[in-house]
């Protein structure tokens, strides 16, 4: 008989405890922190899915790395690790250190943004978006059009609409299109993951108009493991080496060390071209350090070389992906509405579906994150018109915002499947007694990202 049970592929060295508290002391801890999960310490939290991003847990190799580090300002041996690991993995000529993908993207964008520029992605994260705007220039998202629909079950949702794509290059051109962004697997998209065969098509389009191509690269291992297992004739090839031809299709790419870096902190930008390359650095000097640490400490530049190296290993990736997958199909079983298929890093509860009593300026995903909190301790983060909807100060109009989500985010290799099934109650047992889900109301907010500092309270409709 073959064993189906797939486990976590580590065992645990070090812990660290959850304290435990009660439905009554998180009511109360809610209500101080305005019912804002932002505001909430994190040891108030027992199963945190705010984010997957700086939440890895390190492996002892890492911790060993981290000692080893060499704190040299100039040429320091562990930066020549990191770059040694990261061109054999991306096999780009220059590789700067920055202290996490926002610099990343800072960086590339004050050299290539700019007013009267466009730069498309499949879907731009928000500081990739943040970045180019602050630059002058201005975001497009071209996501595939299966993306906009939510129960729709398919391998590759992530990649972008190459049509639209050609569309746009034909119209602007070269001298309006200073690059070409695909972010792996496509965070804003669910985590739905992008095929090699749509990277590839974009980078001949590119280089076709001579349109340098840029993968945001947070998580290019999920990626490459779905390409793996989804696209015909990959299987038996190594997610390295799908990765590497992934990146061999672009002229550079932008990355966050905090997603497949397995790290708590770092990133790095990557490239081709020399020139590109030299004025990226003297921005870097002025604002991250000297090109061998770049915003790092040596001993981050150790720890992201191992958890590169760490990344790519298939058992981890087998473990990382069926895990998510786990979490979605129980929920799905349960009759819980979630974004199809699963993605790599998270799930998105449907929060419209979740509590269609609730109008989205009832904000259904704040009153979503509050009960699964108060229920079970978990925190979760909303992605609907809180995050991404609009307050009119003029008219005092609330917008909604596009869509109505609640992400349960997991961070790499820090839960057991326990815990797992512990969301999986909660999540369902909320989904049970949804028709007391209440709407809420702002009652601060500020003019920019309202949701990390917003404070709420429940109200009664009508
Ligand atoms: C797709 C994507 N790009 C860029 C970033 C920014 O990375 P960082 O948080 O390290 O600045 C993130 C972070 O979540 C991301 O998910």
């Amino acid at each position: 008989m073959a064993i189906k049970t797939i486990i976590e592929p580590f065992k645990i060295k070090t812990i660290e405890p959850l304290r435990m508290n009660t439905r009554g002391q998180r009511e109360e801890i809610l209500k101080r922190a305005g019912y804002n999960l932002f505001n909430v310490r994190a040891e108030d939290v027992l199963i945190d899915l705010l984010t997957d991003s700086g939440t890895s847990a390190m492996s002892a190799k890492q911790w060993a790395g981290l000692l080893d580090g060499d704190e040299a300002y100039a040429g320091a041996r562990s930066f020549y690790r990191f770059e040694k690991v990261v061109r054999d993995l991306t096999g780009f000529t220059h590789i700067i250190p920055t202290h996490q993908g926002r610099a990343a993207e800072k960086i590339l964008f004050a050299i290539l943004g700019g007013a009267g520029k466009i730069i498309p992605n499949n879907t731009h994260f928000d500081t990739t978006r943040a970045n180019i705007e602050v630059s002058g220039a201005q975001a497009a998202d071209l996501p595939a059009k299966e993306a906009l629909i939510p129960s729709l079950v398919k391998d590759f949702k992530g990649n972008m609409d190459i049509t639209a794509l050609e569309r746009l290059l034909k119209q602007k051109g070269r001298e309006h299109v200073p690059l070409v962004m695909m972010t792996v697997t496509n965070n804003s998209c669910a985590g739905q993951p992008v095929s090699m065969g749509c990277i590839r098509r974009v980078s001949e389009l590119c280089r076709s108009y001579k349109i340098p191509f840029f993968i945001d690269a947070c998580r290019f291992a999920e990626n490459a493991w779905f390409i793996k297992t989804r696209e015909p004739g990959c299987k038996g090839r190594s997610v390295k080496e799908l990765a590497q031809e992934m990146f061999s299709y672009a002229d550079g790419c932008t990355m966050s060390g905090k997603k497949d870096g397995l790290v708590n902190i770092g990133g790095f930008l990557a490239m081709n071209d020399d020139e590109l390359a030299q004025k990226a650095r003297n921005i870097l000097i002025v604002t991250e350090g000297f090109p061998t640490y770049g915003g790092l400490a040596g001993r981050d530049l150790e720890a992201i070389a191992v958890g590169l190296e760490e990344v790519v290993e298939e058992d981890y990736l087998h473990y990382r992906i069926i895990s998510t997958k786990y979490l979605g199909d129980h929920l799905v079983r349960d009759g819980v509405p979630i974004l199809q298929p699963p993605g790599g890093h998270a799930i998105y509860l449907d929060a419209a579906r979740f509590a269609p009593q609730l109008e989205p300026l009832d904000l259904p995903g704040v009153s979503i994150c509050v009960d699964l909190y108060v229920l079970g301790g978990i925190r979760a983060v909303e992605i609907g018109t809180a995050m991404f909807g609009r307050h009119d100060p003029e008219t005092g109009i609330e917008h909604p915002g596009p869509r109505e989500l609640v992400r349960l985010a997991i961070p790499r290799r820090v839960y057991t499947q326990s815990h797992i099934d512990y969301v999986i109650e909660v999540v369902t047992e909320l989904y049970r007694r949804r028709q007391s889900l209440r709407p809420f109301r702002f009652v601060e907010q500020e003019p920019v990202l309202r949701h990390f500092t917003a404070s709420y309270t429940p109200a009664v409709r009508g």
